[in-house]
């Protein structure tokens, strides 16, 4: 859900001009409703009512389409423009100036760190990417073809079983703790959960080395003493957890938010966060493109797929988003990231041609369905060898800063109350009970 822009509002002459005045044509009444930021409070709608008995009017918004659920200066998106903001500070200029721990500081603490701020958020994050031992052995009970986005969802949740203290969510201290703890610990079970996968022996962290560095040891490190890592990829990785690391009220965050408004630990509200990113519609999307555009195949094999599209076979995966009606920014800086990357790459191609056929076609158009973040972003990490179950844990790495900054904002958000929204009841009612002797006889 992104800000809702302020638009005119023409009310009556004795109102307000920031109010919305509605008549229930039910009762002939009145009722003038206060328009802030642009929103007006559903609350407002409760006294609306058809009696004194009946409830007051709610709103019913699947999917939640047109609410917002919060304050937040976390993150501004502006989807008409493909405009994105960390802190008010252009996702362009972050991806190309800063790196991504500088970029997490600023997420969580609202502003750039100064050195002595940056050198301390640094040691205290790369002193704490170990995990316990029992991490390990716990991590080995899944089975050998575990899907990591599985493995990591349940190793973060289990955190909070290493961290009970973590429940003290009203200590300013421990909640920068716990922070710390997540952001420097979600590579090391991001790495384990690969290396399982691949029954590869779990690599510590090295802790001689920088965040996305020892994130590449863990995942590659073989029998050497020390891994070398490509400092293209390094930076190349860097900017891709930079371009993850937030966007306002998505799906995991709003898991997140959701399951952080109970006052539990931020473990066990980022495990959730971890859950809804796995899905196809949201994070997962970057692993289904990679399956879609090699089943794909070849060039010629598109206006077929594209067809399917259409007919309402299947999406057209790494297209379309609920706030951007334009091109995704982050795609945009994702597919340049491309083009220096691969002299010659056949899914890139392919990818490349379903773009241009969809950007040209009605059906894609009529829906502004434009390339996302996931379209091209499988193609990079497939490139540095990551095997496209991992896109995704990928992509919860660096949203981890990003559900942590909308976490801390919420839990000190007093306007925040433990989510627990309304529903429009379609089942029976006052069925009279009949006991399974009278039902079977
Ligand atoms: C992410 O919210 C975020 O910020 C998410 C994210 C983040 O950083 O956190 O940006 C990351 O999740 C990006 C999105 C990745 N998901 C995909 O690429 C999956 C494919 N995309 C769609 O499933 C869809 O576009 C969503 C889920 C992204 C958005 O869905 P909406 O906003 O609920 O839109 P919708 O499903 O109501 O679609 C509107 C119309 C429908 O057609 P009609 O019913 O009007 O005929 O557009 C069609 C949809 O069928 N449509 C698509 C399509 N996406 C929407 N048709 C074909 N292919 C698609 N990809």
């Amino acid at each position: 859900m992104t800000d809702v822009p302020a638009t005119d509002v023409q009310a009556t002459a004795e109102t307000s001009t920031d109010s919305l005045t509605v008549r229930d044509n039910r009762t002939g009444q009145s009722y003038d409703l206060a328009i802030t930021d642009n929103t007006i409070k559903a609350a407002d709608l409760g006294q609306i009512r058809l009696g004194d008995e009946g409830p007051g009017l709610a709103t019913y918004d699947p999917g939640f389409v047109n609410t917002a659920s919060c304050r937040s200066a976390v993150t501004y998106i502006d989807g008409e423009k493909g405009i994105l903001e960390y802190r008010g500070y252009p996702i362009e200029q972050l991806a190309e100036k800063s790196n991504f721990l500088e970029v997490a500081y600023l997420l969580i603490h609202g502003t750039l760190p100064s050195k002595a701020e940056y050198d301390s958020w640094v040691h205290e994050i790369t002193y704490h990417t170990f995990v316990h031992e029992n991490v390990k052995s716990f991590m080995e009970g899944f089975r050998y073809d575990a899907h990591p986005m599985g493995m990591l969802m349940a190793s973060v949740g289990a955190l909070s079983t290493f961290y009970p203290d973590a429940r003290n969510i009203h200590d300013a201290e421990n909640r920068h703790l716990q922070m710390v703890r997540m952001i420097a610990k979600m590579p090391t079970l991001g790495a384990w959960s690969f290396r399982h996968a691949q029954g590869k022996p779990f690599v510590y962290p090295d802790n001689d080395l920088s965040y996305t560095a020892n994130f590449l040891s863990m995942l590659f490190k073989m029998s050497e003493q020390k891994f070398e890592a490509d400092e293209r990829l390094v930076k190349a990785l860097d900017v891709l957890f930079i371009l993850h690391a937030d966007h306002e009220q998505n799906a995991s965050t709003n898991a997140v938010r959701s399951v952080g408004s109970t006052q539990v630990d931020p473990y066990s509200a980022v495990a959730a966060g971890v859950g809804a990113l796995f899905g196809p519609l949201h994070g997962g999307a970057n692993e289904a493109v990679l399956r879609m555009l090699r089943r794909i195949g070849s060039k010629s094999e598109i206006p077929a797929f594209i067809e399917g599209v259409k007919n309402g076979n299947e999406k057209l995966m790494g297209f379309g988003h609920r706030v951007y009606k334009n091109y995704d920014p982050r795609a945009t800086i994702i597919k340049k990231a491309c083009d220096d990357v691969f002299e010659v790459n056949p899914l890139l191609e392919i990818a490349q041609e379903l773009e241009k056929i969809a950007l040209e076609d009605e059906y894609f158009v009529k829906r502004k369905l434009y390339p996302n973040v996931d379209f091209y972003s499988g193609l990079i990490y497939e490139a540095f060898q990551f095997p496209p179950e991992m896109f995704t844990v990928l992509f919860a790495i660096g949203r981890t800063p990003g559900w942590l900054a909308q976490w801390l904002e919420l839990v000190q958000d007093k306007e925040q109350k433990i989510a627990r929204p309304k529903q429009i009841y379609t089942g029976d009612r006052t069925l009279d009970f009949v006991p399974a002797s009278e039902r079977w006889a």
